[in-house]
């Protein structure tokens, strides 16, 4: 628990700048799993900020984002394709090649294969080193919603209702938000061999209690979390504040 979202983005983002490094010493890549919405936006920033003035190179990176809303066209603002060259990969020296973001434009009879290449490709890479994590209201990670099941892998799911009212305001409104998203699953997550969940701010306080101190359940899909020994919660005193 950090006093506040900022020095807890830049103690992530320094975790993530090292395992790079180690990496690269060791003539190696660094797999990495992102997430998008507001919670890494200041994680991204200071790993962006770290590339411009340290020298921290990005061409050893591979990196594989948790989800896309679906349909989605990657030019349209709300894409997290758009998300992610806004926040991260514009302002890199990652090589485009290396980032993989699931395909909101796929027939939807496409779906199914895409999905079964995207963790082929991950595994093919050796794994996730790290996946880092925000959470929604619903106690979805990635867009498991709940009813997801713990050994989900990526996958075609239809959006809870709370989270695209969540969304509604990046679309002008709840009727524009997409209904399905592609995502990896909880299965996909937890073969990371390390997790990073992180929330800020009040908002996310009752979720967060629920996700630490909760039952286990689909319900709330992130209390999933409490079976693996890699993860790592990040929180702000906000988002801790409901912990007993
Ligand atoms: C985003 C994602 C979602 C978000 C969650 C929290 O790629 O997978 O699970 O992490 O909805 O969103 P924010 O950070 O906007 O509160």
């Amino acid at each position: 628990v950090y006093s506040d979202a900022k020095t807890a983005s830049v103690a992530v983002a320094d975790k993530i700048a090292k395992l790079i490094k180690a990496k690269q010493a060791r003539g190696e890549k660094a797999v990495l799993g992102l997430a998008t919405g507001a919670t890494p936006v200041a994680v991204y920033g200071e790993l962006v900020r770290q590339h411009k003035e340290e020298g921290l190179s990005f061409k050893n990176v591979i990196t594989f984002n948790l989800d896309e809303y679906y349909p989605m066209k990657p030019t349209a603002a709300q894409s997290y394709v758009t998300f992610m060259y806004d926040n991260l990969f514009s302002h890199i020296d990652i090589d485009k090649n290396n980032v993989h973001i699931p395909d909101g434009t796929l027939d939807a009879d496409a779906v199914v294969a895409f999905c079964v290449e995207y963790e082929k490709k991950i595994e093919e890479l050796g794994g996730l080193d790290l996946q880092i994590l925000g959470i929604g209201r619903t106690g979805h990670i990635g867009f498991n919603e709940p009813g997801s099941a713990p050994n989900s892998g990526t996958r075609m799911v239809t959006l809870d209702d709370l989270t695209r009212r969540d969304a509604a305001r990046d679309f002008g409104g709840k009727a524009d938000v997409p209904t399905k998203a592609i995502t990896m699953g909880i299965g996909t997550i937890f073969k990371a061999r390390e997790i990073i969940l992180m929330a800020w701010s009040k908002k996310k306080a009752e979720i967060i209690k629920k996700a630490v101190e909760g039952e286990i359940s689909g319900e709330v899909p992130a209390t999933y979390l409490q079976l693996s020994d890699n993860v790592e919660f990040v929180l702000d005193a906000e988002a801790a504040s409901e912990l007993t």
